[in-house]
């Protein structure tokens, strides 16, 4: 990593048994407070996929953290995939599995066939998230060419459920 990625990577807070006991949970909350910080990852987030986007999309609420920042930094526009019953037009929705129970995304359907659409989020841990994100893309006409996350968990299986070999994370955990 380069030196302004590796101070980045020293922000990023771990903060053990948060929110329930047992899991060590990754703060990005002082990497995204310092600017020349959320300047590296912006950069780093879309450096792989530069050109090959028209679009990006983060899953509420931290994956919108990073979207607009990389939305302004590659000069696209921001297409929000929100949590359910937040979007007043119509939306396709998608069901995932979660630590404890499901929960359901959406997307507004309205963005044009054969969107380019770069797909963001902070953590990848077990892919639920992220592969639900993914197939409401493609159930909405768009194309995911994309997806990065800002840091990989390894071993939770989320590399395999979502299948894509491009897949790009900045920082492993
Ligand atoms: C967290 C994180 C990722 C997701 C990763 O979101 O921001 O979106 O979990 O987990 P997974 O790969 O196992 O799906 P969460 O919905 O917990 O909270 P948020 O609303 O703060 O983003
Ligand atoms: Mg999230």
């Amino acid at each position: 990593l380069v030196p302004a990625l590796e101070r980045a990577e020293s922000l990023i807070t771990l903060i053990p048994d948060y929110p329930k006991p047992g899991i060590l949970f990754r703060d990005v909350a002082p990497l995204l407070a310092d600017g020349p910080a959320l300047r590296a990852v912006t950069d780093a987030l879309i450096a792989p996929f530069a050109g090959e986007f028209d679009v990006v999309t983060g899953v509420e609420a931290r994956g919108f953290l990073l979207a607009g920042a990389v939305a302004i930094a590659a000069g696209v526009g921001l297409v929000p995939i929100r949590k359910a019953g937040k979007l007043p037009r119509p939306a396709a929705s998608a069901d995932y599995t979660l630590e404890y129970g499901t929960a359901t995304i959406e997307m507004h359907d309205d963005i044009p066939v054969g969107t380019r659409v770069l797909l963001l989020d902070d953590v990848l841990a077990t892919g639920g998230t992220i592969a639900a994100a993914k197939d409401l893309v493609a159930r909405v006409g768009g194309i995911v060419t994309g997806t990065a996350v800002l840091m990989e968990l390894e071993g939770l299986g989320g590399r395999e459920i979502l299948g894509d070999p491009r897949l790009h994370h900045i920082f492993r955990g």
